[in-house]
């Protein structure tokens, strides 16, 4: 499966999912490649502190890939990977709209501040013209970095406001803002990696994952 986590929006949490989710899906055994395709490099900065790291943790598989050709060679290297996971930097890019182009699965996660119709109006017009060339593309929006302190109509707001989208849904996980996530991307680490856990960074993270690849 090809997932991508993008969307026009920076800092949204974007690198720390798809790094997360790619962590988590080599733990299960699975063959993953990481495409970094920003030019941050946060992404490949990750796995490479991981490959550095004294926890030794399983390597994760990531390549920088910049420009146009991301779309034939995303689509070439599918074939030999179980999955792929394809980290779009934060803005409108030839990248983000190839990775949409290839996708299964795109998530966009987006900051309960930054929620704004505007971004969901862009991101919805761009999963619309990647459907053109990628029929079965399907996209969620994932509520992300949420204050520990939630008040429901976050999520509640969210929902209303996506109903006017056509092809924007709402993932059901809702990521909170968690000192966890940052100490396990500093270490190169997933969040279940860390030691000691913090289990409701780790529920997030698995339910999340049980919504991308589960059944
Ligand atoms: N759920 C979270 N809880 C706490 N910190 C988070 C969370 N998600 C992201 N961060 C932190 O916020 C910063 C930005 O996150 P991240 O790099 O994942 O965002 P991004 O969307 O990939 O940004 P960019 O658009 O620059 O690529 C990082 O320092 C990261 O550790
Ligand atoms: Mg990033």
């Amino acid at each position: 499966m090809i997932v991508l986590i993008g969307g026009e929006k920076g800092g949204t949490g974007k690198t720390t999912l798809a790094t997360n989710l790619a962590a988590k899906r080599v733990l299960a055994g699975r063959d993953v490649l990481l495409i970094d395709t920003d030019a941050q490099g946060s992404a490949n900065d990750w796995a490479q502190s991981r490959e550095e790291s004294d926890a030794k943790p399983a390597r994760v598989a990531c390549i920088q890939k910049f420009g146009k050709g991301l779309q034939a060679e995303a689509q070439d290297l599918a074939k030999r990977y179980d999955d792929i996971i394809i980290d779009a930097g934060g803005r409108d890019s030839v990248e983000l709209r190839a990775a949409l182009v290839v996708s299964d699965k795109a998530y966009i996660p987006i900051q309960p501040s930054q929620f704004d119709i505007w971004t969901l109006d862009r991101m919805d017009e761009l999963v619309g013209s990647a459907q053109g060339f990628n029929p079965d593309l399907r996209a969620w929006v994932v509520i992300s970095r949420v204050s520990t302190n939630p008040s429901v109509h976050e999520s509640q707001e969210a929902r209303e406001i996506l109903a006017d989208f056509s092809r924007l849904e709402l993932s059901a996980v809702v990521v909170r803002d968690r000192i966890a996530y940052r100490k396990a991307a500093r270490g190169g680490l997933c969040v279940d990696e860390l030691k000691p856990k913090d289990p409701k960074a780790s529920e997030e993270v698995g339910l999340l994952y049980e919504e991308i690849f589960g059944g």
